[in-house]
């Protein structure tokens, strides 16, 4: 492998500059060129390629979204889009490729590895934890981080005025972002997409919790089945009119800000083993971290999207918000 190309795709997430650092530094290191393709997809079909050196990547290890940007892109779906890419490449000598991305990215990568004769490997990077085949993704942490501190805030002024606030979280279908942040911020109760929602429990949860502690939280996961926490306020408005109920969706914070120290680590590790993994033959896999070692997952198996939730987790809400 002589010349690799890098680039970021989908939703942005915290870590992502520091996981292109790392493939741009190993890729130095190990004497192999690297090529930066810009918007992801979009940037690959449209020729937007420029080379990378050690100074390209110098003080991004601390910054949030990606200097490669990033973009969803809907030509790339078509076996036309595909082989434009794939002309781009070659006409650029690039040889390999390192994506970053979540699901669609891979989705995409795993159809363009089995049509061209291209080596890819992927890189976790999305705030929402919803990969197979690593423990955790590139910007979660920091995201989750986000959004307790954002809670805590909420918290404050919840028990100022006694309010009930159901707090939306990001995670698309995926409840993992809701889980951890519940039992972290400390929340009544959680609603995510992988548990069926009974209202009634909930509205029950609420009333029949600490008589002595009117403030509540209720932390919601944006794909919930229930239709979002305004649909949640709505029924708790309904049930409880004595209740303030206040609805809060955090939003596009969660993707923002300086990443973790856990999710520049994990971005340096799997960045330094994506480049290594090309050396070695690898292809079509993402690379993540499981038990604190280095995997190699198929991408067809590491966007499969049936990350299994821990029960015990829910279980603990239940127990601490008596
Ligand atoms: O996949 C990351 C994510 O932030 C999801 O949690 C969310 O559903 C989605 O992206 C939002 O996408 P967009 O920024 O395109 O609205």
């Amino acid at each position: 492998i002589k010349n690799i190309g890098v680039f970021t795709s989908g939703g942005d997430a915290p870590g992502m500059n520091a996981a292109i650092r790392a493939v741009v530094r190993s890729a130095i290191y190990y004497g192999i060129n690297v090529t930066g393709i810009r918007r992801g997809y979009e940037g690959m079909i449209n020729g937007e390629f420029f080379a990378m050196d050690r100074k390209s990547v110098s003080n991004i290890i601390q910054r949030g979204g990606t200097i490669l940007k990033t973009a969803r892109s809907e030509q790339f779906r078509t076996p036309e889009g595909r082989k434009l890419a794939y002309d781009q490449l070659k006409k650029h000598g690039v040889d390999a490729l390192v994506a970053i991305g979540g699901d669609g990215t891979f989705t995409g990568a795993h159809i363009f590895g089995e049509e061209f004769d291209i080596p890819v490997v992927g890189l976790p990077g999305t705030i929402d934890n919803d990969l197979l085949g690593t423990d955790f993704t590139i910007g979660y942490d920091t995201a989750i981080n986000t959004v307790i501190d954002a809670v805590d805030k909420i918290r404050d002024t919840a028990e100022s005025h006694d309010r009930v606030f159901i707090v939306e979280v990001m995670g698309r279908d995926s409840g993992l972002i809701a889980l951890r942040t519940g039992i972290a911020s400390g929340a009544e109760a959680i609603v995510i997409p992988e548990s069926k929602t009974n209202i009634d429990a909930l509205c029950e949860r609420l009333e029949h919790g600490r008589k002595d502690k009117l403030s509540k939280i209720v932390i919601v996961a944006e794909g919930d089945d229930v239709g979002g926490a305004f649909e949640i306020g709505r029924h708790v408005k309904e049930r409880f009119p004595h209740y303030d109920t206040r609805v809060s969706i955090l939003g596009h914070i969660q993707r923002g800000g300086r990443p973790s120290c856990m999710d520049r680590v994990l971005a340096s590790r799997v960045g330094v083993a994506a480049v290594e993994a090309l050396k070695d033959g690898h292809r079509n896999e993402m690379i993540g971290v499981i038990h604190n070692e280095i995997s190699y997952t198929p991408f067809e198996h590491a966007c499969k999207h049936n990350v299994e939730i821990n029960p015990n987790f829910l279980k603990l809400v239940e127990i601490l918000a008596i």
